[in-house]
């Protein structure tokens, strides 16, 4: 639509990725809800309705239950939110014709690759959580056929409301000596501005479909802790490496969910930094 703003509604617009992707799709388009206030995606008339009526030419599907442990204790929620809730929008977009955004999670492989997982690793998710934003993802693809899917992993940022893995790192740092932190868990950690700006970036070409969009590089929980605590210039706390099994979870995590932006090389992006120089930058900004 060269001359107009164009139209994005946002679910799940209050989360952790929500505040990172506000004020940079702003610099191109009109944001719905206007009010920025949530609507329930298990409610398919009010989702179908409220979408349609901002005539939207993107919709960016955020919402999603993320508490991966509480999904295994309520699978039944967590399929109600991933996958019929995304079914739910994705229906909205079939209507409005608008082009969906999915957002989906390393947390779909199984972890038993050893090295950096690609768009042409099948997935084959070993929880809950995983399982039931895979469903989202094949709903997503059996009813639209404009649509990207971008896989992203352990996402840092929310600046001072951040209640994730830097800031309770940080918390505790700032009450304990030491640490266990567990080191037989990798993935890509990943800015969510980065993130933002990437996808930002890449919607306007139209080439639809699945990408990987992480940080580069990979790091087990101990490596990332170890980094935090470098940049927030913490010395009196110690980490601990730790096996998994020490913690008694109610979600099992894949081993590794590290990926590696494959589809972004092939075509020649580059639009993702090293997931230390990120970090380094994200800690310093907001902690500091
Ligand atoms: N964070 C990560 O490391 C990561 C990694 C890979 C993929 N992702 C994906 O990225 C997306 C955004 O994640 P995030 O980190 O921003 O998660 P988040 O901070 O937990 O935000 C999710 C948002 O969805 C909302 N929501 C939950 N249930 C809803 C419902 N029934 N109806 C409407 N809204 C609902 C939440 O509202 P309440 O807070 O009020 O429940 C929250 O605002 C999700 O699709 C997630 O699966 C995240």
């Amino acid at each position: 639509m060269a001359g107009s703003i164009e139209r994005i509604y946002i679910t799940g617009v209050k989360g952790m990725l929500g505040k990172a992707i506000v004020p940079i799709f702003r610099e191109r388009f009109h944001i719905f809800p206007e009010n920025l206030e949530e609507i329930d995606i298990r409610t398919p008339d009010r989702v179908i309705d409220d979408i349609c009526k901002c005539d939207p030419d993107y919709v960016l599907h955020l919402a999603a239950m993320t508490d991966v442990d509480r999904c295994e204790i309520e699978p039944d929620e967590a399929y109600k939110i991933n996958a019929l809730g995304t079914r739910h929008v994705a229906l909205a977009c079939q209507r409005a014709d608008a082009v969906m955004v999915y957002i989906n999670t390393g947390s779909v492989y199984n972890g038993k690759k050893t090295s950096p997982y690609t768009e042409y690793d099948p997935p084959d998710p070993i929880s809950v959580y995983g399982r039931s934003k895979y469903a989202g993802e094949l709903i997503v693809k059996e009813l639209l056929s404009r649509y990207f899917v971008f896989y992203t992993c352990w996402m840092f940022g929310g600046g001072p409301l951040d209640k994730k893995f830097v800031a309770k790192i940080i918390d505790l740092a700032g009450e304990k000596n030491e640490l266990r932190i567990v080191d037989d868990k990798f993935g890509s950690p990943t800015y969510t501005v980065d993130f933002a700006r990437a996808v930002f970036e890449f919607l306007d070409g139209g080439l639809y479909g699945r990408y990987h969009c992480v940080n580069k590089g990979s790091a087990s929980r101990f490596e990332v802790a170890q980094a935090i605590l470098e940049y927030a210039g913490f010395d009196r706390c110690s980490i601990v490496p730790v096996p998994s099994a020490e913690f008694n979870l109610p979600a099992p995590r894949p081993d590794n969910e590290s990926m590696r932006n494959y589809n972004f090389e092939l075509l020649g992006f580059d639009l993702m930094r090293d997931w230390r120089e990120a970090l380094e930058e994200y800690v310093k900004g907001t902690f500091l």
